[in-house]
């Protein structure tokens, strides 16, 4: 048998635990699978005195895990830090350009420095895999960057996080309020260190970004995505998606259109018969509209340390797998030089269908003045409802519902702001996005 494939893990937490459990107790498993014994030489990680039910004897300890990069007898270095800053970007550049392998599940890093870290894996021979980085478990990199090889993508939508997906789901089955939800994510270990990064859409954004450059072969711009996070949602506005067909997911969609390339992450609302909207709870899912393939969704755990660290480990099994000579696939699907620059397309020029609510005052005129500032920006209506007042509600705003048909973000902006500057609107209104899927 070949030489056993040594790897270092620089971080020992949730995700670190469950992939150093997951090799130990499948050790000779994936000798058979892999030709070679896969071997933990080498670990990194705050504490040191932690319990965390592993066994570290004879496995090498780093309090620093740069140092671990540069020093360690290793072929792999796997990071599980996360962040984009040192010490997990200065260890990942120690170890490609030391001739190491890296795995990384580390989406903030991969979406601010990706293709240089790309690059710097192609001068060195070796391999950058991020299988973990996106969508947790779903093997959705890989399908991108190998199994699509050849096609052209129109669209990539999905559900991106885990965290997201469970609080809004639990809200709508549950009619819990979103603190409660997010608690209990974050209690069952989905949320990132700080949850803000997950209900703003930040994570959302750099999973898209990360799936656009693979989709359409361009440069990572993380930068560029349009977000809005589900920090507004309400359980009004869910009974409002449910009662007109629909359900509200936290969306990363990247899309080819005339003008360039949309990259966009906001609440959602898609046809409830569709398949997307049947993925529920932690469940990640991905849809790729590729025109040899046809249309393609993955779905599976987005999240948690299991599902992730199943996914670092197939990345670690690739690299045992791969021989002395073996020419890399390139990181990001192509060679990082031959990744165009990202051209934008203004958010303010997508297409699409709008869901608004306005909380108005109850007299005459209001409604016809609506659908006046609606008409004056070319806004053609589906629906537009008033709700009655909630039972023993005398006095107070009514709630007025539009769904449009397809017009433009800079129309809807234009009509919004004209609503508001009638003066009969209580708080601010709330407009959310529908998304069209080929399936409903
Ligand atoms: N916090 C992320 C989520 C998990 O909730 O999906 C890892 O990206």
């Amino acid at each position: 048998m070949t030489d056993a494939l040594k790897i270092g893990i620089a971080g020992l937490g949730t995700v670190g635990g469950a992939l150093f459990r997951a090799i130990t107790a499948r050790h000779n498993l994936l000798a058979d699978i892999c030709g070679r014994e896969i071997r933990i030489t080498a670990v990194s990680a705050r504490d040191r005195s932690r319990d965390r039910g592993i066994d570290l004897d004879g496995v090498i300890w780093f309090d620093d895990p740069v140092e671990m990069a540069r020093e360690a007898d290793i072929d792999v270095y796997v990071e599980l830090i996360g962040g984009d800053a040192d010490p997990a970007h200065a260890a990942v550049l120690a170890a490609l350009g030391r001739g190491r392998h890296v795995v990384t599940a580390n989406k903030a890093l991969l979406a601010k420095h990706g293709v240089a870290l790309a690059r710097l894996a192609e001068d060195n021979g070796v391999l950058l895999n991020f299988e973990a980085a996106v969508a947790g478990g779903i093997p959705v990199i890989k399908a991108m960057r190998e199994s699509l090889t050849g096609n052209s993508i129109q669209r990539i939508y999905g559900i991106l996080n885990g965290t997201c997906n469970y609080i809004l789901t639990r809200m709508q089955r549950e009619n819990m309020g979103f603190a409660e939800c997010l608690a209990e994510a974050q209690r069952l270990g989905y949320a990132e260190a700080d949850p803000a990064f997950d209900i703003e859409g930040n994570d959302t954004a750099h999973k898209l970004a990360i799936l656009t450059s693979l989709a359409f072969g361009s440069q990572i711009a993380a930068d560029e995505v349009y977000i809005e996070g589900i920090t507004n949602i309400s359980i009004d506005d869910i009974h409002a998606a449910d009662e007109l067909g629909y359900r509200i997911k936290l969306l990363g969609v990247a899309q080819r259109t005339a003008s360039g390339i949309e990259q966009r992450v906001h609440p959602t609302m898609v046809p409830k018969g569709s398949m997307i909207a049947q993925v529920e709870g932690v469940t990640n899912a991905v849809t790729i509209e590729a025109d040899i393939l046809g249309e393609l969704m993955l779905s599976g755990p987005g999240a948690g340390g299991d599902a992730t660290a199943s996914a670092v480990l197939g990345d670690v099994a690739d690299i045992a797998k791969s021989r002395p000579g073996h020419q890399h696939a390139p990181a990001l699907g192509r060679p990082a030089a031959k990744l165009e620059p990202y051209q934008r397309a203004r958010m303010r020029s997508h297409e699409g269908g709008y869901f608004i609510s306005l909380k108005v005052e109850d007299r005459a005129g209001v409604f016809a003045s609506i659908a006046a500032r609606m008409a004056e920006n070319d806004i053609s209506l589906e629906s537009i409802v008033q709700r009655a007042r909630p039972t023993g509600a005398a006095e107070g705003p009514q709630t007025v519902i539009l769904v449009t048909h397809a017009t433009t973000e800079s129309n809807v902006r234009a009509a919004v702001d004209g609503v508001k500057s009638e003066g009969y609107l209580s708080g601010e209104p709330q407009v959310i996005r529908i998304e069209r899927t080929r399936d409903n």
